[in-house]
């Protein structure tokens, strides 16, 4: 299917998505990454009120989408059945109780199959402390659910840091540089950026080097270019029902702006 086939499916042309994708960013989410290596990881020093809050919470997405209703709310595990995801916010700003839009880093948070023949994961990676690289629930023993794997990005690109999205359009061209078990075992498509075709397979976790500043990171693998490093996670708890991000090492994040 050609990219104004796939587009026009559901409404978009190409340009007008990668317009849109463009833009997105600076619709409740985060306005630019000036925010991750200066104001956002470390407060202003004067005019700082107000709380960065690691609970996750959803943001509103320019096209009609099942979490748009939630914008503004934490973003809770039981929301997320199975290939589910949603965009929020993690570490936004919020004063007397609202969040300060432009604060924070955009996230996709997605719920995958808990097939643990096709997921994979470095296990040798500094968390803090409470934290893990997915959210694991194993299967309830007196039913037969499927039990849940849940994970966290950051969403901005690798490569010109556009915001990939999920499942908000269908991927069109299926060319892999390494195993997709999403699309090849389960059929769904990968993490996807419209802007020039990035994708990005959830289920599978490596190491990857910044090149901005030679962190080594955990993300979610590329699979399908211009991209060529993965997309990084966002180590991830559950307290409450509510989704919560823990920061490994702001390194990770810092690539675009
Ligand atoms: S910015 Fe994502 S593919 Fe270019």
């Amino acid at each position: 299917m050609s990219w104004e086939g796939g587009d026009r499916e559901r409404g978009w042309t190409r340009r007008e998505w990668v317009r849109f994708g463009m833009a997105v960013g600076t619709i409740g989410t985060i306005g630019s990454l000036g925010a991750l290596s200066g104001r956002q990881l470390i407060p202003p020093p004067i005019e700082f009120t107000g709380e960065i809050r690691e609970t996750l919470y959803y943001t509103r997405f320019p096209t009609a989408q099942w979490w748009n209703d939630k914008a503004g709310q934490p973003m809770k595990l039981r929301d997320f059945e199975l290939w589910r995801g949603a965009t929020g916010v993690w570490r936004g700003l919020f004063q007397n109780d609202q969040y300060v839009p432009g604060t924070g880093f955009p996230v996709l948070v997605i719920r995958v199959a808990r097939d643990l023949d096709n997921l994979s994961a470095p296990a040798d990676v500094e968390l803090p402390e409470g934290f893990d690289l997915w959210y694991d629930e194993e299967p309830a023993p007196e039913n037969d659910d499927e039990g849940v794997r849940l994970l966290v990005v950051f969403d901005r690109c690798v490569h010109l840091c556009c915001y990939p999205g999920w499942h908000v359009i269908a991927v069109s061209d299926f060319s892999y540089v390494s195993a997709t078990p999403t699309k090849e075992v389960h059929d769904e498509d990968p993490i996807y950026c419209i802007c020039h075709g990035s994708q990005y397979e959830p289920m599978h976790l490596v190491k990857d080097v910044n090149p901005k500043n030679g962190a080594v990171y955990v993300g979610t693998k590329y699979v399908h270019g211009p991209a060529t490093r993965g997309l990084p996670v966002v180590p991830v708890k559950v307290e409450g029902g509510n989704i919560v991000g823990g920061m490994p090492d702001p390194r990770w994040y810092a690539y675009c702006g």
